[in-house]
């Protein structure tokens, strides 16, 4: 039977095979590198858009890959059974070449005839079309479904979705572009200028009307349909035509090049193929679910326990990946998340019977999770390593955990010296951000104190809070694709043009340790082993503003990557690139007189001039030999 590692090598074969010939690329990190519209990598899409909007891909254009995803809008959603905030996001990408008819067949191939689900399981949906955007119904695919299904002896009958009675008896359901459109923002009316996006279709697997699923579900009155919430149909795979690109005017233009995006999820296929509706019960979560069980004496089969159980499998399995990426907890950005999904699996710990502070139980799941991703076929680059990732995933989950304990008990005073007029739905929501005590504790804890909290109150108020932080985060991924795309290009190349002056000042064992960018500054982190003199800043800062003046061409060249490190170019990750490389050089040219040549995915301005001007505003230790510099555009 399948398991999580031999189902990620099935489909990676089948789309490298000769009939296909795709190239397996690396999964990019959890941190998305250089991009500030959006805290954590979400979709296999993301870190290719470059190439969907026409820049050429060094390895050419079939791809396939596994991309480690993490939805943060997820987190409160898990607990169900299938709803996680990591996933793996199985990808396979057409740019600008095959489309529909090869796409559709090689996804319905793969199901029925790799992993075998029985094809009579599966159900699909499509774009109903809208006039006014001037985008077609997709009849095409429809035509190609019915060919495919026809093949197994099946007679798809499409219909629309809104068609109540109809319905029934459809295999292939029209949607609107809530359900059947894709771009990272959402329908096209949310997407920003220049953003690509095109109409798709999804797959789901069909549980079963015998085990009454949605007879049993808040849905029942209603026509049940595949993207039904009852649980009855699990969407596993989505093949997004990746055609389209949003203008100024808000209308939509064919992108020069038609593309095909899939995405699929590894766990659900799992979940299908064991035909069973919780994704927690595939063997993706069966070591950790063992691991929580054995500690906390819950069982996984007794209802009222899954929902906690999910949690901490989810949770744990999430941050282990994340601090495997670099993130700490924190009070901001991804280290906040970090520390919300630490916390939430220990209170959901206690909530089973087992301690606040689970350190050992944690650790254990965090050395299952790694030696499970340490698997990984290598060319997807997971980065996952025994040796080295244990102790440190295990040493920050302590400390957490630590700290974790002692803001509890200042919690808990907190209630036990609050007034009963403090006990109010207000308190719980402030203990709740402040500490991490879920709802359902704080209701218990203040019933001890003979105050009954009103749960539908206390969910106004965090809906309204969560609204507030919905739209400061759909704020800052708007305004950073659509207004500030060019100011981070440009703060992309001075990173080059800075780590270059630092190598030409400071010396050659200057290397880049990691670098972020928002559209206010550019941070960039070196090895070196002293606080930079006020000399050495203003030579370094003279250096690139003079490079700067000099307006030189930006150059970029793919070559394979032995030839880019023997030319001088210098890599971050030697490690992490592909066999075949994009080198960007800056200089009058690219052979012989350049100032700095490196390895790098862009995107970059194409002359130095227009970048303006660079103020160096920082610098300060990180750690041993490693400082940190913050520069802003004049
Ligand atoms: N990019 C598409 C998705 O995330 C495949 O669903």
């Amino acid at each position: 039977m399948w398991t999580v590692n031999t189902l990620r090598q099935a489909y990676l074969d089948f789309f490298t095979d000769l009939a296909r010939g795709h190239v397996v690329i690396p999964s990019a990190a959890l941190v998305p590198e250089n991009d500030p519209t959006t805290l954590f990598t979400s979709s296999g899409m993301q870190p290719l858009v470059p190439y969907l909007l026409g820049q050429s891909h060094p390895k050419g254009t079939r791809l396939v890959d596994s991309q480690k995803t993490f939805r943060a809008v997820d987190i409160e959603e898990v607990g169900d059974n299938r709803h996680t905030t990591f996933f793996e996001m199985l990808g396979n990408w057409s740019l600008g070449e095959y489309f529909k008819t090869e796409q559709l067949e090689w996804f319905f191939t793969f199901l029925t005839d790799v992993v075998q689900l029985p094809p009579d399981r599966l159900f699909v949906t499509v774009f109903r079309g809208n006039e006014e955007l001037g985008i077609p119904k997709d009849t095409e695919s429809v035509a190609i479904w019915q060919k495919l299904f026809k093949a197994k002896g099946i007679d798809a009958k499409d219909v629309d979705f809104a068609d109540r009675d109809g319905m029934q008896g459809g295999r292939i359901f029209y949607y609107e572009e809530k359900k059947n459109w894709w771009s990272r923002s959402g329908v096209p009316a949310a997407m920003p200028a220049g953003e690509p996006g095109g109409p798709d279709s999804e797959v789901f697997y069909d549980f079963g009307a015998d085990l009454q699923l949605h007879e049993q579900s808040a849905w029942k009155d209603e026509p049940c349909h595949v993207n039904c919430d009852c649980g009855r149909f699990m969407e596993i795979g989505n093949s997004v035509f990746m055609q389209y690109q949003k203008q100024a005017d808000g209308s939509f233009q064919e992108l020069p090049q038609r593309n095909v995006d899939f995405g699929g999820g590894l766990e659900r296929i799992l979940a299908a193929a064991y035909n069973t509706q919780d994704v927690f019960e595939t063997p993706a979560f069966a070591d950790t679910i063992q691991t929580i069980t054995a500690d906390t004496k819950a069982e996984y089969n007794q209802a009222e326990y899954q929902p906690a159980i999910r949690v901490i499998a989810d949770h744990l399995r999430a941050a282990t990946m994340l601090i495997v990426d670099g993130v700490r907890p924190s009070n901001k950005q991804q280290g906040y998340v970090l520390r919300r999904l630490i916390r939430r699996a220990a209170v959901k710990n206690q909530a089973l019977g087992g301690d606040f502070t689970p350190i050992k139980t944690f650790q254990s799941i965090a050395k299952q999770v790694i030696e499970q991703y340490a698997e990984v076929d290598g060319r997807l680059g997971f980065g996952v390593e025994v040796k080295r990732d244990v102790p440190i995933v295990q040493e920050v989950l302590a400390t957490e955990l630590t700290k974790f304990g002692a803001t509890l008990d200042r919690g808990l005073k907190k209630i036990n010296h609050a007034g009963e007029a403090d006990l109010t739905e207000q308190f719980a929501f402030d203990l709740f951000q402040s500490y991490g005590f879920p709802f359902e504790i704080t209701q218990e804890l203040f019933k001890e104190r003979g105050v009954v909290l009103d749960e539908v109150k206390f969910k106004e108020i965090y809906r309204h809070h969560q609204d507030a932080s919905r739209s400061a985060s759909a704020g800052t991924f708007k305004g950073g694709l659509s207004d500030s795309s060019e100011i981070t290009t440009k703060y992309h190349t001075a990173t080059h043009l800075l780590q270059a002056a630092l190598r030409k000042v400071l010396g050659k064992h200057v290397q880049q340790k990691g670098s972020n960018i928002t559209a206010e500054r550019l941070r960039f982190d070196f090895t070196h082993h002293q606080a930079m003199t006020e000399a050495e800043l203003q030579a370094v800062e003279k250096q690139i503003n003079d490079w700067i003046a000099a307006d030189l061409p930006v150059t970029k060249q793919i070559m394979p990557k032995q030839q880019a490190l023997e030319s001088g170019a210098i890599a971050f990750f030697v490690e992490k690139y592909p066999d075949e490389v994009s080198v960007y050089t800056v200089g009058k040219d690219p052979e012989t007189d350049w100032v700095s040549k490196e390895l790098c995915g862009g995107p970059h301005v194409s002359n130095t001039g227009t970048i303006g001007a660079i103020k160096l505003t920082k610098e300060q230790a990180v750690s041993a030999g490693v400082r940190r510099l913050y520069a802003e555009l004049a």
